[in-house]
């Protein structure tokens, strides 16, 4: 039985950065995500008598990755399987570049082996032992489990959706100024930010506020609020890994021209907000309406951007094929 899923990446509007126990890749702090039609992974997973040990594809390529091979050997454990698996993955993500490849990866590669071993899936509130087996492979990735605005809560390591996809009024612009890989990754920065940054825990503590700010601003459809808590949110987790020793910083000179552009573009009267993650990536969020002018103040930049633009999108949904 071979099981294909599929699942879209996330952006954070409420940050996730620092764990509280590295073990189970429990969060420090809770986030909040806008989970993205497209780009994201396409899995599949098949488990194979005659297999002798586990096999993993990427994007046409032979690959190993100890993540993978942990949440297979989860996902025998959990069903009692014995078999050797074959993964075959496509991601039209580009990876480890601040653009979330892992969540989708995680989140497609959990359900297609969770669905592939007979265990029962059901999309719209996945089992906690699913949402825990794709968390301990990516901290963000369970937030793609789901459509839409989803939260991701500290305490219980699990997630739920604040508003499904079809009542998110939003686009996403993504604009990337590099496709190099990440120098630093998001867990060794997380790593050397809680430990060496003396800002690390303002920005833990902020993290209430922030959230609380946008899920208020949901619930009243205020755009400008929401905008203003990813902000806030992003700045300061920007402001706690520029402090670390050695410093970390994913923003570039090129982030910060996007950036202004951006700020210019408000002051001008049209609501736009940006985020960034680990890497040099801007990513701006609008009201549907006013995408065609937030891409052409892109475009006007001198910048060499490549910009993508994303709609809110479900999420992780699965099938099998003979
Ligand atoms: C900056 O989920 O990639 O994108 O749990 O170590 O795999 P690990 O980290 P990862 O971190 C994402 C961090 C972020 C912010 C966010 O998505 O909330």
């Amino acid at each position: 039985m071979r099981a294909v899923a599929e699942a879209g990446i996330n952006v954070a509007l409420i940050k996730y950065w620092g764990k509280r126990d590295a073990s189970q890749n429990l969060p420090a702090v809770s986030s909040l995500a806008l989970t993205l039609k497209s780009p994201g992974t396409k899995t599949s997973v098949e488990f194979v008598p005659s297999l002798s040990a586990d096999q993993f594809e990427l994007n046409g390529e032979p690959c190993e990755d100890k993540g993978v091979l942990a949440c297979l050997d989860e996902v025998r454990a959990l069903s009692g399987l014995d078999l050797r698996a074959r993964v075959v993955s496509q991601n039209s993500v580009l990876t480890a570049s601040g653009l979330a490849s892992s969540a989708s990866g995680f989140a497609a590669l959990g359900v297609a082996a969770w669905c592939a071993a007979g265990l029962p899936f059901e999309a719209e509130s996945p089992r906690p032992e699913l949402v825990h087996l794709v968390r301990r492979g990516s901290g963000s990735a369970p937030r793609s489990l789901l459509g839409g605005l989803v939260e991701l809560d500290r305490e219980t390591g699990l997630v739920h959706q604040l508003l499904s996809p079809e009542d998110c009024p939003y686009r996403l612009v993504i604009a990337v100024l590099s496709h190099q890989k990440k120098a630093v990754s998001s867990r060794e920065g997380m790593r050397r930010t809680v430990q060496t940054s003396p800002y690390f825990a303002d920005f833990a503590a902020s993290n209430a506020s922030d959230l609380a700010a946008a899920k208020e601003a949901i619930k009243s459809s205020n755009f400008e609020q929401l905008g203003a808590a990813m902000e806030r949110s992003t700045w300061r987790m920007h402001a706690a890994m520029i402090a670390s020793d050695p410093p970390l910083r994913y923003m570039t000179s090129g982030s910060l021209r996007v950036i202004e552009r951006l700020e210019a573009l408000r002051a001008e009267g049209i609501p736009v907000f940006f985020t960034e993650d680990a890497g040099p990536q801007v990513k701006a969020l609008c009201r549907t309406e006013h995408l065609s002018q937030l891409l052409d103040a892109l475009r006007s930049l001198s910048e060499p951007l490549d910009l993508q633009w994303a709609e809110p999108g479900p999420g992780a949904r699965c099938w099998i094929e003979a």
